[in-house]
């Protein structure tokens, strides 16, 4: 019999896969981060965790939780957690892969569209009644068909990212570090960048990749062009971005994630063109529903000597 903690309120369903189970979980029902000195009094007595992107899991996490088999992630990215730590510790992580591709790459179309069109500026407009009439010169925006589409990362969203813009009449570029050997790769970010008149992020936040959207890859684009986050914020300089809305240089931006959220940069939250949704990539009922069953389901695997394929691979020294 293992001690699972959940650490937030999960969606409706989310448990099932732990009904017909003989363990003892500890489900908080708070839909905040698990508070660090709450989670420090309770690891000693875990065997499993099952956590959310905005808990964090650290070396302090790991090292107080000597029976600690698993941390399972709601969420596909897993920067929250310290994976060198859980792999010292042989703590094994899982994660969601797979389930939120559809609802995430949804929401990367939704902000092209957005901030191509305009409409958060638009629809600003309506709100505040400046609309005055139809006026044939009044919130022109930019078509996406036709538009050349950089992918940033060309993993499982970003692919199917790639085949709605497809059916956009969108012409598909990407940029990975290693060949993909696919049509449309391309092997400097830099000159994605100026080719694309979207360019989206689609790569998981490491080391590597912070700020790997920086004031060079912005001033490499074109003064029409829209960025879209729908990865992590921090892959993006935030600041540089601001600048770059600011002054003109950049058409747009559609940003679904940001650095420190849920505190967004009080300059994006100025700047002209920007569309900003709140962290809602996977969002959908269904999704989140599948999210919670894929991680709970991992961590029971894992704890009942299961090996699931939702394994997160250990970083690589
Ligand atoms: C959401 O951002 C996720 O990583 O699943």
């Amino acid at each position: 019999m293992a001690r699972i903690l959940i650490t937030q309120q999960l969606v409706d369903g989310g448990l099932d896969p732990l009904e017909g189970h003989n363990h003892v979980v500890v489900a908080r029902e708070a839909t905040t981060p698990i508070d660090r000195t709450e989670l420090l009094e309770l690891a000693p007595s875990l065997d499993g965790i099952v956590c959310l992107l905005s808990d964090t899991i650290d070396d302090a996490v790991f090292a107080a939780a000597p029976n600690l088999k698993v941390v399972a992630n709601v969420a596909v990215g897993v920067d929250n957690i310290d994976r060198r730590a859980a792999a010292r510790h042989g703590v094994v992580i899982v994660n969601t892969p797979g389930v939120l591709d559809a609802s995430t790459a949804d929401v990367a179309i939704l902000l092209m569209l957005a901030a191509r069109r305009r409409a958060s500026d638009a629809e600003a407009d309506l709100r505040a009644g400046r609309w005055v009439g139809w006026g044939l010169s009044d919130h022109l925006g930019l078509d996406l068909s036709g538009a050349t589409l950089g992918l940033v990362g060309y993993g499982r969203i970003a692919r199917k990212v790639a085949t709605r813009a497809l059916a956009f009449d969108m012409t598909v570029l990407h940029h990975t570090r290693t060949p993909t050997g696919e049509p449309g790769w391309t092997a400097s970010l830099l000159e994605l960048a100026a080719a694309s008149d979207i360019l989206s992020v689609h790569v998981p936040l490491s080391a590597e990749t912070r700020h790997l959207v920086d004031v060079d890859v912005l001033a490499a684009m074109k003064p029409s062009a829209v960025l879209i986050n729908t990865a992590r914020g921090p892959v993006v300089d935030e600041e540089a971005l601001a600048e770059a809305l600011g002054n003109g240089r950049l058409w747009g931006a559609g940003l679904d994630v940001y650095d420190g959220e849920p505190t967004v940069n009080p300059r994006l939250l100025a700047a002209p063109g920007a569309t900003l949704l709140p962290h809602v990539g996977s969002a959908t009922v269904d999704t989140r529903r599948a999210m919670c069953r894929l991680a709970v389901r991992g961590a029971l695997d894992v704890l009942e000597g299961f090996t699931p394929e939702n394994i997160v691979a250990p970083p690589e020294e």
